[in-house]
Parts: C-alpha cells; sequence; structure tokens
C-alpha cells in the first residue's frame, strides 16, 4: 500500500558517523535515510525526510505531515527528554507516530530514561543502533496495513 511517512531526526543526529561513533556507530543520516528509503520503496511506501537543530521547526514539520503524511518515525534526540511541545504537536496531529533510538537509552545516565514525548507514540525501539529506525518503519508501516485491511 503507498502509506506516506515522515521521518524526523532532532537535534544533533546531523553529526551521526563522526558524533560519539562507539555509542552512535559510524553510519552517518544519509546513509540511514537511504537504507530506510529503499526499504520503504520495497514496501510500496514513501518516506520523506527532515533533520532539523531546532524544536519549532520540528514542530511545524509534524504539522505541516498532517496533511500528508499517514505516519510519523521520529527520532527527537535529546527533545525526547524534555519537550513537551513536542508531545503536544505529536498528540495534537493524531498521526501514528513511532519513536526510535540508537542507543538503549535505559542503560545510560538518569536523565534520558525520562520520556516526554512516547507516552503519546504507537510504540517505541531502542538500542539497535541504525536498525532502530529499519525496525520502527516495519512496525509503522505493518500497523498502518492491518488498520487499512480493518476499514
Ligand atoms: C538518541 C538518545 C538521546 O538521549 C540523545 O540525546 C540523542 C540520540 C539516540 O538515538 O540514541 O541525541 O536519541
Amino acid at each position: 500500500m503507498g502509506f506516506k511517512i515522515l521521518l524526523i531526526n532532532g537535534p544533533n543526529l546531523n553529526l551521526l558517523g563522526r558524533r560519539e561513533p562507539g555509542i552512535y556507530g559510524s553510519d552517518t543520516l544519509a546513509e540511514i535515510e537511504a537504507r530506510l528509503q529503499e526499504y520503504a520503496a520495497s514496501r510500496g511506501a514513501e518516506l520523506q525526510t527532515f533533520q532539523s537543530n531546532h524544536e519549532g521547526e520540528i514542530i511545524d514539520a509534524i504539522h505541516e505531515a498532517a496533511g500528508w503524511a499517514d505516519g510519523l518515525l521520529m527520532n527527537p534526540g535529546a527533545y525526547s527528554h524534555y519537550s513537551h511541545a513536542i508531545r503536544d504537536a505529536v498528540a495534537g496531529v493524531k498521526l501514528p507516530t513511532v519513536e526510535v533510538h540508537l542507543s538503549n537509552i535505559h542503560a545510560r545516565e538518569e536523565f534520558r530514561h525520562q520520556l516526554a514525548i512516547a507516552p503519546v507514540c504507537k510504540g517505541i525501539v531502542v538500542g539497535f543502533g541504525w536498525r532502530s529506525y529499519l525496525l520502527g518503519l516495519k512496525g509503522l508501516l505493518d500497523v498502518l496495513a492491518e488498520a487499512a485491511e480493518r476499514t
């Protein structure tokens, strides 16, 4: 089915590849996005990508996605831990959203255990490196397909 998904990456994820590779891996964001686009195409879906280091721009992207996307795949970076504004945007647009993290945030510093956006998401995937995105995308497309079958 031709689902349209927006992939949103938050602050500092543009540095992937050279940012703490021991934690986040050595793949660049462009490489990860290309793999996800390939997977989306193999499922007959379309994946648009967006990265921003600014909270308001991420909120604007979520609002705009409500006009065309079927779901959101999102790594909000550090905003995951405290952005009530992004949480409210996700809740407000009602698009099924999957939150992903490269690292296992629960095995890291205390402040990363707090999740502000996850409670309004369909699900979350953490700790599988770049494959967290792949697993999240698969889950999101499966959930959308199942919902479409029911209608
Ligand atoms: C991250 C985890 C966050 O705690 C951190 O601030 C990031 C990356 C991850 O993908 O593991 O920027 O979201």
